[in-house]
């Protein structure tokens, strides 16, 4: 058996019922053996500034940098606002790019999720998938999650109660465990 996938979670939303956060929730209930997931908060992360890029790097943004450094895989999950990737979630990986030769976040594999209005985020997604390339993160191309938040598939606190998003959360992390190995073999 290979060694176990060690990936850390992001989720763009602060909301304390997001239902982004909901959709990490799930996928840490549901992972796949050899898998393991911790979900960070990156709601203490001040605004990226270059003025201040060394006064600014506090203890939660210091945090933040070093798990996603020693993760084998992230997930994202991004919410839609106005149509592109929501504020908190870009300031992160913003933060996370600005270490010389982009060395933590630099080939790293990567699965993304969202939870939003109609089109699931999907618009938001295909931006994130824009900047991955920039930052050389590898996002899995399938499958894709697109959850909508206003029709029954979660509760007030933001849980996962649709059994299909559970499933497709479930295929999902196994497929980014497959795919980080890959990556790294
Ligand atoms: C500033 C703002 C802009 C939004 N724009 C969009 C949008 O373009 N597309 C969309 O599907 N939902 C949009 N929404 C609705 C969010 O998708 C919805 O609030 C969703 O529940 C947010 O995820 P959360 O439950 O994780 O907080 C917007 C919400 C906010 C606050």
């Amino acid at each position: 058996m290979n060694k176990a996938i060690h990936a850390v979670a992001i989720s763009g939303s602060l909301r304390r019922a997001s239902t982004n956060s909901g959709l990490l929730r799930c996928a840490k209930e549901n992972l796949p053996e050899g898998m393991t997931l911790e979900i960070l908060d990156i709601s203490e992360l001040p605004f990226y500034n270059a003025d201040k890029d060394k006064e600014n790097r506090t203890p939660a943004v210091a945090n933040v940098l070093s798990r996603i450094e020693t993760a084998d895989a992230l997930v994202l999950a991004c919410p839609e606002y106005n149509y592109s990737i929501a504020p908190a979630l870009k300031n992160a990986i913003d933060w996370a790019s600005r270490e010389p030769d982009n060395r933590i976040l630099n080939g790293k594999p990567v699965a993304i999720m969202g939870s939003g209005g109609g089109m699931g985020t999907s618009r938001a997604q295909y931006h994130l998938r824009q900047v991955c390339v920039f930052v050389n993160l590898l996002p899995l191309n399938k499958p894709e999650i697109f959850a909508n938040a206003f029709t029954g598939g979660f509760d007030a606190e933001g849980n996962v109660i649709d059994p299909k998003y559970k499933e497709s959360i479930a295929k999902q992390m196994v497929a980014l465990r497959d795919w980080a190995a890959r990556l790294s073999s």
